[in-house]
């Protein structure tokens, strides 16, 4: 019988779902019901140390939806980070890890340029015994005003930075989240890597305007009739962000051996985990999911990894992590192998092609003939 359960950067899961960071883990009390439907891990709405400055709007999400079933594929929201006070969260830390000790905590964190607010934040959140963080250095939309999210993490050096004054203090694993608002994912993963970090997390949201009202001209979603743009997640992300984690995992082997991905963007079933780890994510995680159909989901995504594991004969998920990346190649290398697999094809023709009556056999017989017909 195979099993899911994985121990990432020192972190025992008993499985790889994990709860991204968003409204799924916004306080202390869903966080709760993430853990008693058994997901892995949850990773809090990211949080800040002066949440006065945050103020959302309403509408903030918009939705698209298949032309032929209504079914939603795509979701941008303009939402921020978490308005919650940080000493109520610091208090909800401490509750969720009284009630649920063996449950691994992961606190998303994010702070202005400044290395002493990015240092307060990590300390505190230790000293109320969260198990890890994932710094987000990835929200496209609001906060690069602030200097804050994707304004870091789309510059490597100042994530570079960033990152080492976290890694200066923190005493648990971190894990960088990165915006795919930029052409080489590559470049600020390896920045982070590089400051220490333990693993990146990929990908947050892509930079998005979901529409045009026909009717009223206004883009969406409409708040007084203007809009800005947001943050785009769901089914629709997840080739962009399949691709990114292939690019990570690749330059993760080559450079940097042994830190770890978590993967994210779409994942919504066991099979959408399972494409996620074969290119080479440790665990996977799912928000926009858990926001269309509730906790519960993970039972199902959990006996969809196990059947596919057990298809396959995969004991752990280390059996099968990584394992599609070596059929990546370039474009080039596509054209060779094929003229190649065309020329043996061909050769293989020749061969069975009659030229004495002793030649013929009864299992080629009518491909035989079919090279005599064709000369
Ligand atoms: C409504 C909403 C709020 C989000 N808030 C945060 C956040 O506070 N911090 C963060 O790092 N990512 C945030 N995200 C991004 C998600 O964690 C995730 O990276 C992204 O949505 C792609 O995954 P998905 O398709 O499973 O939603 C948010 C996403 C949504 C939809």
């Amino acid at each position: 019988m195979p099993t899911l359960a994985t121990t990432v950067d020192g972190l025992k899961l008993p499985n790889p779902f994990v709860i991204g960071s968003g409204p799924p883990g916004t306080n202390a009390n869903v966080i709760g019901k993430a853990f008693d439907e058994d997901w892995g891990a949850v990773i809090c709405k990211t949080v800040s140390l002066d949440a006065s400055k945050v103020v959302n709007v309403q509408p903030r999400y918009a939705r698209l939806r298949s032309r032929v079933s209504d079914e939603v594929y795509g979701w941008e929201n303009i939402e921020l980070i978490s308005d919650r006070p940080f000493d109520v969260w610091l208090d909800e830390f401490k509750q969720i890890k009284d009630k649920y000790p063996e449950r691994i905590l992961i606190a998303s964190i994010m702070e202005e340029y400044n290395e002493g607010a990015w240092q307060e934040i990590v300390g505190r959140c230790e000293e109320v015994g969260v198990d890890s963080f994932e710094l987000n250095m990835s929200c496209p939309h609001g906060l690069p005003e602030r200097r804050m999210g994707a304004a870091m993490g789309e510059n490597p050096e100042i994530l570079e930075e960033v990152c080492g004054w976290v890694m200066k203090v923190a005493k648990k694993p971190v894990w960088a989240k990165m915006t795919p608002n930029v052409t080489h994912i590559e470049d600020p993963a390896r920045a982070s890597l590089r400051a220490g970090c333990h693993g990146i997390a990929a990908i947050n949201t892509i930079r998005s305007v979901m529409g045009v009202d026909l009717k009223t001209l206004r883009p969406e979603p409409s708040v007084e009739g203007y809009t800005t743009p947001g943050g785009y997640s769901c089914q629709a992300v997840k080739p962009i962000a399949l691709r990114m984690v292939m690019e990570v995992a690749q330059m993760i082997k080559k450079e940097f051996p042994g830190r770890t991905i978590s993967g994210i963007g779409g994942v919504e079933t066991g099979a959408d985990a399972a494409e996620f780890i074969l290119l080479g994510s440790d665990t996977v995680q799912v928000c926009t999911g858990v926001m269309k159909e509730g906790y519960r989901i993970v039972a199902k995504m959990k006996e969809d990894l196990l059947a596919f594991m057990e298809q396959h004969k995969f004991e752990t998920l280390a059996d099968f992590k990584g394992h599609s990346l070596q059929f990546f190649t370039t474009h080039a290398d596509l054209v060779r192998r094929q003229a190649e697999a065309r020329a043996a094809k061909q050769a293989a023709h020749k061969q069975k092609a009659i030229t004495a009556d002793n030649q013929w056999d009864g299992e080629d017989f009518v491909k035989q003939t079919d090279a005599l017909a064709r000369g």
